[in-house]
């Protein structure tokens, strides 16, 4: 047997490498390598503890990788770190070697350089991996050119530390080590938390987010953002948080894992049997990570045999292999189809989490079921009493249901009437949920016509660790009782759908802040195209105008906005002075781009006056804090494909706490002329009248197709006269008043089709005069807006 090891022997180096008929190897140096040919061929710790070398992951398909050696057992090796995680290489001609520059390189089969670990030496280096568990590269003067710690991938070893810097990722499923949809990270806020974080969703679940940080044994003061484990199983992090491994104490084997289904677990390894028990867990039910079963499905947990997965009456399985991707209706519901070709399914006992895009307390089942069926952004409500009295949870997304017999909601999903509803399907999760199968690669043969047969399938060995798990939980976590009263507040902070993304990312997805689409109050917004959201418009604040806590503190809060009229932010940046939104795009621009197009007819006219007076109804009454827009205008009312509008550029303006209101706060005027209220320019104090001000112009604006911000003459005949868009219309109607009829239509825009429904837009004209009175006492709430508009529906 031919050794493959090449040695470039330096007469400094002291080759501590045995070239004994055995494999395992202390050290690689500069132009030695590993080769998946020779698996057999791997690094071991002086204590013979861990051991580093490439690990099959499929057919024909290799990671190079950090292992627990477990003479115990015979189950296959699990990685605890993984040099790549996301690219295993070929099991032919893929090697881990060091350059002579003193760089760590693995390569594929391909050539492709799928890891390195940008560390560079002239000097002769060594690569060995000691008795923590750290995989070393170390200089011939013993300085650390790069080391496994820095870098862990689902696991983290008693000390080594935890920073800023570094993050847990959980594999994707048992057998696929991918990067999976949960991570623990020190937060902006300098706390320890564990974030869902899919294609579309992104929120955090651990600590629980409805409780503030100190209620939840948190600190947000120290920013050292540094946590670990010592050798006794004893874990302290720089926010306060501490726990004791169930078995605390010296001499027992432990490692901290991030498991696929995004539970927390620390594990001790039982000497005898080889097995793993679970030692500490974050959270005593694993039903409270996110995103565990999908969407339109419930999650059940019992004690003894674990978690289990179910679809909501009326959807099936999407995928039956992989719960994440949850449920989807049997049949899909046509949106705007006929209301009475659509039903709803019920279940009782249930909690979803987040999504809300509207909710109205005090609502008879039968109104909420209404407005529901009225939206296609309504995929079901929650229904459910709350302090006396019944409310009503309008869902955008039915994601993060739980199901036990203790929870008060209901959920109503809406379904196509045709749909039987009476089947409830219901599957065990085995291995914590994951399909189990292997990794499919492969390559052109090229030399050899053997095949590795090297399938790597993980068995249930972490299901047998339930009931230690399950115990471990009573002694620790047992006064971490679910409250009811904790559980409703999570309703109104549900944190949803914001990532931060770094300033490079943003730049690139921008081409470099090319293409301005827009410019707002605060800065300039571009267009820009992200891989995981599609096309986005990034608005970029002036530089250097926000602190960055400030900043943050406006990203929370607008984070918790979610309406289906207000703009949906998608993420932000706060790196350096830089301070950036992310925002879904609207490839049909704004009300003030197609204020002069004929597709705007009167129909749609009247349905963005409703659309934008609701949503800044939300963002007056509805929210946790009292926003107030301060720039309303038909240039932040964008458009979807339905023509539903979207307010945008909210959130940025000060916000003002619903006490002591008073126009202190704000240092400057704020607002675009021609669609400000009076208050700014008298020391009267600044309310929310003046959003209502400010919408009473636009949307005679929108009607006139007039711009408020130029003063016309009142008649061409009439050459004298000059006046504001507020008298102009006030002049005309009264005229029209003391003439033979009432000529409302003067008014509107000529260059709109003349066939509508004139009743409405008369309502709607009458609604934006009462809007702009000079006295904001005399003014209407947005929300009295909404109603007076729909008030001839109503009625109907
Ligand atoms: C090299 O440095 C490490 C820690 O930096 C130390 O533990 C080790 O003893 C040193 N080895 C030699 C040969 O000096
Ligand atoms: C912050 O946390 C670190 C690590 O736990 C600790 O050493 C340090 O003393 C703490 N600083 C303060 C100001 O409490
Ligand atoms: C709920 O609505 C009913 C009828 O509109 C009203 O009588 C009752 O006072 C309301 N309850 C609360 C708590 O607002
Ligand atoms: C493993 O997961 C990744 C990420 O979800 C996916 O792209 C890849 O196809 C998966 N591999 C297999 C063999 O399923
Ligand atoms: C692996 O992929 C190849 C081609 O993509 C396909 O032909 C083959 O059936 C797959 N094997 C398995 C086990 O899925
Ligand atoms: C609205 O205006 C935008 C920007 O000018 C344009 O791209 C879009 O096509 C317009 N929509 C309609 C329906 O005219
Ligand atoms: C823009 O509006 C038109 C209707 O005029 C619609 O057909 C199209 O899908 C819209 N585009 C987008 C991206 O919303
Ligand atoms: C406005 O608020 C500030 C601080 O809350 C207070 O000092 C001031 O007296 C208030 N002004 C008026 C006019 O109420
Ligand atoms: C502002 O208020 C003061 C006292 O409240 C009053 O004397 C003054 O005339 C006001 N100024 C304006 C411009 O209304």
């Amino acid at each position: 047997m031919s050794l493959l090891l090449v040695f470039l022997v330096l007469p400094l180096l002291s080759c501590s490498i045995s070239l004994s008929s055995s494999a395992e190897l202390h050290s690689l140096n500069k132009r030695s390598y590993l080769s998946p040919e020779k698996p057999e061929d791997h690094l071991v710790s002086p204590n013979r503890v861990f051991s580093s070398g490439f690990l099959p992951v499929g057919e024909n398909a290799y990671c190079f990788a950090i292992w627990f050696n477990n003479p115990a057992s015979s189950e296959p090796h699990k990685p605890i770190w993984i040099a790549n995680r996301n690219q295993p290489v070929n099991g032919k001609l893929s090697k881990l070697s060091i350059s002579n520059s003193g760089n760590v390189i693995l390569t594929d089969a391909e050539q492709s350089i799928v890891w390195s670990s940008c560390s560079s030496s002239l000097l002769p280096v060594r690569l060995s991996i000691n008795d923590k568990g750290n995989l070393v590269l170390r200089s011939s003067e013993n300085v650390t050119l790069w080391q496994s710690f820095d870098s862990p991938t689902d696991t983290l070893l008693p000390n080594q530390p935890f920073t800023r810097h570094t993050t847990l990722v959980s594999f994707r499923s048992e057998s696929n080590y991918s990067n999976g949809f949960y991570k623990l990270y020190f937060d902006n806020d300098n706390v320890l938390r564990l974030l869902y974080d899919s294609a579309d969703v992104s929120s955090i679940y651990w600590p629980d987010p409805w409780l503030l940080t100190w209620d939840t044994g948190r600190s947000t003061y120290n920013n050292s953002k540094i946590a670990m484990f010592d050798d006794f199983g004893y874990f302290v992090s720089s926010d306060h948080l501490e726990f004791f491994a169930s078995d605390y104490g010296v001499g027992v084997r432990r490692r901290l894992t991030l498991d696929t289904d995004g539970v927390l677990r620390m594990y001790s390894l039982e000497g005898k049997s080889g097995r793993w028990v679970v030692s500490w867990q974050a959270q005593p039910d694993p039903c409270r990570a996110h995103g565990v079963c999908g969407p339109n499905s419930l999650c059940d947990y019992y004690h003894g045999s674990g978690r289990r997965c179910s679809c909501i009456p009326g959807f099936k399985m999407v995928n039956a292999m992989d719960w994440s991707s949850g449920c989807e209706p049997e049949q899909r519901p046509i949106c705007n189809d006929d209301i009475s070709k659509v039903k709803f399914v019920r279940q009782n006992h249930v909690e979803f989490f987040g999504f809300d895009y509207d909710y109205y307390p005090n609502y008879t089942l039968e109104s909420c079921k209404k407005i529901c069926l009225e939206s296609c952004t309504c995929k079901g409500f929650l229904y459910k009493l709350e302090n006396g009295v019944y409310k009503c949870h309008l869902k955008s997304l039915m994601i993060n249901g739980k199901h036990s017999p203790n929870l008060l909601g209901t959920i109503y999903a809406k379904i196509k009437l045709s749909t039987s509803s009476n089947r409830v399907k219901e599957n065990k999760l085995e291995c914590f949920g994951q399909a189990t199968h292997k990794l499919n690669r492969t390559y052109e043969k090229k030399h050899e016509s053997d095949v590795v047969n090297a399938l790597l399938y993980f068995g249930c060995a972490i299901g047998g660790t339930e009931i230690v798990c399950i115990i471990s939980v009573c002694l620790f976590l047992s006064r971490k009782q679910e409250g009811s009263g904790a559980a409703e507040r999570g309703y109104l902070v549900a944190a949803t759908g914001h990532r931060r993304f770094t300033f490079e990312e943003l730049k690139k997805a921008t081409k470099g802040f090319c293409e301005e689409i827009g410019k707002g109050g605060s800065g300039i917004v571009y267009k820009g195209m992200l891989p995981s959201h599609g096309v986005v418009a990034v608005k970029r604040l002036d530089e250097a105008s926000i602190a960055e806590d400030v900043f943050l503190a406006e990203v929370s809060t607008i984070g918790r906005l979610n309406h289906m009229n207000l703009i949906n932010m998608l993420g932000y940046c706060a790196e350096g002075k830089h301070r950036l939104f992310v925002y879904d795009y609207m490839q049909n621009g704004s009300l003030a781009d197609n204020l002069s197009s004929n597709a705007l007819d009167w129909d749609k006219r009247f349905k963005i006056a409703v659309g934008t007076a609701r949503g800044l109804a939300y963002l007056h009454e509805e929210c946790l804090e009292w926003i107030l827009h301060c720039d309303v205008k038909p240039q932040n009312i964008l458009l979807d494909s339905n023509y539903q509008p979207k307010v945008a550029d909210f959130g940025l303006s000060k916000l003002l706490s619903k006490g002591g209101m008073n126009n202190s706060g704000f240092s400057r005027i704020r607002g675009t002329e021609g669609y400000m209220a009076p208050e700014w320019f008298s020391n009267q104090s600044i309310s929310s009248k003046v959003d209502v001000y400010s919408y009473g112009i636009a949307m005679l604006e929108m009607v006139t197709g007039k711009n408020p911000t130029s003063i016309f003459a009142f008649d061409d005949r009439e050459d004298a006269k000059k006046m504001s868009l507020v008298t102009w219309v006030r002049e005309k109607l009264e005229t029209g008043v003391s003439a033979s009829s009432l000529r409302m239509e003067d008014v509107f825009d000529p260059a709109v089709d003349a066939y509508y429904d004139v009743k409405k837009i008369e309502i709607l004209v009458k609604v934006a005069l009462q809007c702009v009175e000079e006295n904001k006492d005399a003014r209407p709430t947005m929300r009295k807006v909404v109603d007076m508009l729909l008030l001839d529906e109503n009625e109907k």
